[in-house]
């Protein structure tokens, strides 16, 4: 019989991981077992501290549904989800560079035409954001789709209101031929992550901001390219410097230009004061 002590049972469980079919899981599993076993002893783990652990894994699980991911948070706010992001989309300095995906992008966005409005009866300043989708070589990128969400006014998404059922500030636009898009919606504001849950309580308890900066979410998936999933920061937004979940870059950042009434980058006419944005994203081929 194997005698169990401090000094072997991270060996021992080490041997026990070592074992799984799949040599990636083997790999995982035996890092994961030392790494827990090194915390744990370097902050000399309390039976408190870890049955207190244990509760917050069960209550962020009863907490998640098809609408709230704890976890995927709790990976946002600890910075690992943007560490995973960028060692998976080492992607050329030109290109866009990609962000998190965050917990409230969905299928199935309705398909809208060039400068068609995607904050359809919602209040707040129109904002046209427009450019092109081009390659690393700055050709065009025809009938590429832009996945585009943002939150409200109230900083929500529409998984955040009981009430509402129907997609709502979110879209899909096609590149045109000469690359081109734009999209019509209203000027986003900051908003703040769920603080009603377990990483809110967390979080509390820090002088951390649980704030994000003013954004729009992309995706953009095209034959033959990386897909790029990335966010749009308004400049000078308040929170760029201190995005609760690490989300910003300077190359994302786009200057919020204010225009009086009159014709717009769509070919229309603004009867009220407007914002216009311009960015053109740069795809890496695969
Ligand atoms: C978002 O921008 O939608 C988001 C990203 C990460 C956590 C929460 C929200
Ligand atoms: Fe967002």
């Amino acid at each position: 019989m194997q005698l169990v002590t401090e000094d072997n049972i991270t060996d021992l469980a080490v041997e026990r991981w070592a074992t799984a079919e799949d040599p990636r899981l083997a790999e995982l599993m035996t890092a994961l077992v030392r790494h827990v076993h090194d915390f744990a002893r370097e902050v000399r783990l309390t039976e408190a501290e870890w049955m207190a652990a244990m509760r917050w894994l069960t209550t962020a699980g009863q907490i998640s549904n098809e609408k709230r991911e704890e976890f995927i948070l709790a990976s946002d706010v600890l910075g690992l989800s943007m560490l995973v992001v960028q060692m998976n989309h080492r992607f050329d300095p030109a290109a866009t560079p990609a962000t998190v995906l965050g917990p409230f992008h969905i299928e199935g966005s309705p398909q809208l035409g060039y400068g068609e409005d995607m904050s359809e009866g919602l209040t707040g300043t129109p904002l046209y954001l427009h450019g092109t989708v081009r390659d690393l070589a700055g050709q065009p990128v025809p009938g590429g789709v832009l996945d585009v969400w943002q939150a409200d006014a109230e900083g929500l998404y529409e998984s955040q209101h009981s009430d509402i059922d129907e997609a709502r500030l979110r879209a899909k636009y096609t590149t045109r031929e000469d690359g081109g898009y734009c999209v019509r919606t209203i000027a986003p504001f900051g908003y703040t992550i769920p603080m009603d849950g377990p990483v809110g309580d967390l979080i509390g308890r820090t002088a951390i901001s649980h704030f994000r900066p003013a954004h729009i979410h992309f995706l953009i998936n095209v034959p033959g390219y990386e897909p790029l999933i990335t966010h749009l920061f308004q400049e000078g937004a308040e929170y760029l410097d201190s995005d609760v979940v690490f989300g910003t870059k300077q190359e994302l950042v786009v200057r919020f230009d204010e225009r009086e009434p009159g014709p717009t980058p769509d070919g229309g006419t603004a009867d009220v004061p407007w914002l216009e944005a311009r960015y053109d994203f740069v795809l890496q081929p695969r």
